[in-house]
């Protein structure tokens, strides 16, 4: 079967098709035949190379998130799933292929009518969504500021935020166009990588930060009394080694700030959380923003893109026969 591996970390270019053997399923284990693969950020870290100290080689499979047919099932896997259409995480590789195995314990069935392209829109990055509102003990009223709001993360973020209740939900992004398609979103304040703009709230009750790096303790500074900041992802790298002394510069505001990994919530929540955004999906209260799809053949193209920063939403790849 075809698979993109990374030949060469650094540039997209360093993505290879290869012929790989079909994968066996290992016990708890289910092979699915993948009709759509998520591309996400933390896929393009990986074939970067800034996550070389978790020990990915040459010739790793990039790829977490798939929508597919269960064909097969390992030792002590529900023989019941074969046959069936689902969302599945695979781990930190083996998605970009045209059959992956994942575990039994992450499958969400795809309601009828959904299609997989928007299942691995909707799915991973929902979920993380979910629980960073979660986490950041969001109440309807209050103010939401999302950084880093035009990708997958973020673009659900917005969604769940407005339809949560949000009073106020302020977005940072690089360009008026971004801007327009997140106010479409239910942004109700565009502004820029600076969270600068002719409107911009004095406050937020809530940040969700997708970006940290640098300018992370100028956003912290923005939380009102009792606000909570909550970091999901690294895009703009580490904040500065002297963060903590931020943090107590705002002792009297009562101001918490955490990180939060999806990998800290059992899996039972995980598969509960995607399949209350998948009936959501299907009432139409959310929307899969999917930026492009794309043939499997074609992941350097969208890494390419992802690099180059024009992604809005998600690109999905499918392979070819899908
Ligand atoms: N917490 C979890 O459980 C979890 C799960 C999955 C992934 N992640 C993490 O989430 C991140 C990827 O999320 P994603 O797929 O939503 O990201 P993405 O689509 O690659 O990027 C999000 C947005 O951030 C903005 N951005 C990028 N680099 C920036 C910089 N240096 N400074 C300011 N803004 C910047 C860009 O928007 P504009 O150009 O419009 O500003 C971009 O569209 C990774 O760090 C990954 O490790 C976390």
């Amino acid at each position: 079967m075809k698979a993109v591996a990374v030949q060469a970390f650094g540039r997209p270019e360093g993505l290879a098709v290869i012929d790989v053997p079909v994968p066996v399923p290992d016990a708890g284990e289910v092979l699915i035949r993948t009709e759509a693969i998520g591309v996400g950020g933390v896929d393009a870290l990986i074939r970067g190379g800034a996550l070389a100290a978790y020990g990915f080689r040459d010739g790793h499979v990039l790829g977490s998130e798939i929508a597919g047919v269960v064909e097969a099932a390992g030792d002590g896997a529900d023989g019941s799933w074969i046959g069936r259409r689902v969302w599945a995480f695979t781990g930190l590789g083996g998605g970009y292929a045209e059959r992956a195995v994942a575990p039994v314990a992450t499958l969400v069935p795809l309601p009828e009518g959904l299609a997989a392209t928007d299942a691995v829109t909707l799915g991973s990055s929902g979920m993380v969504a979910h629980f960073a509102l979660r986490r950041a003990r969001f109440a309807p009223g209050e103010s939401v500021l999302v950084r880093g709001a035009a990708g997958g993360l973020g673009t659900m973020t917005v969604q769940l935020a407005a339809r949560g209740g949000a009073g106020v939900v302020a977005v940072t992004t690089s360009s008026a166009a971004r801007g327009d398609r997140l106010r479409a979103l239910g942004a109700t304040h565009v502004l820029d990588r600076s969270g600068d703009g002719p409107d911009a709230p004095a406050g937020y009750d809530v940040v969700i930060d997708i970006v940290a790096g640098p300018e992370m303790p100028s956003f912290f500074r923005r939380l009102e009394p009792n606000g909570r900041m909550v970091v999901i992802g690294v895009m703009g790298g580490d904040p500065p080694a002297d963060f903590g002394t931020e943090l107590f510069a705002g002792f009297r505001k009562s101001l918490s700030f955490t990180t939060f990994s999806a990998d800290t919530v059992p899996l039972d929540g995980w598969r509960a959380a995607i399949a209350d955004l998948f009936e959501a999906a299907g009432r139409g209260e959310l929307e899969a923003v999917v930026h492009e799809v794309l043939p499997l053949e074609q992941a350097v193209a969208a890494h390419r893109a992802m690099d180059g920063g024009a992604v809005f939403g998600r690109i999905v790849l499918t392979p070819s026969g899908s």
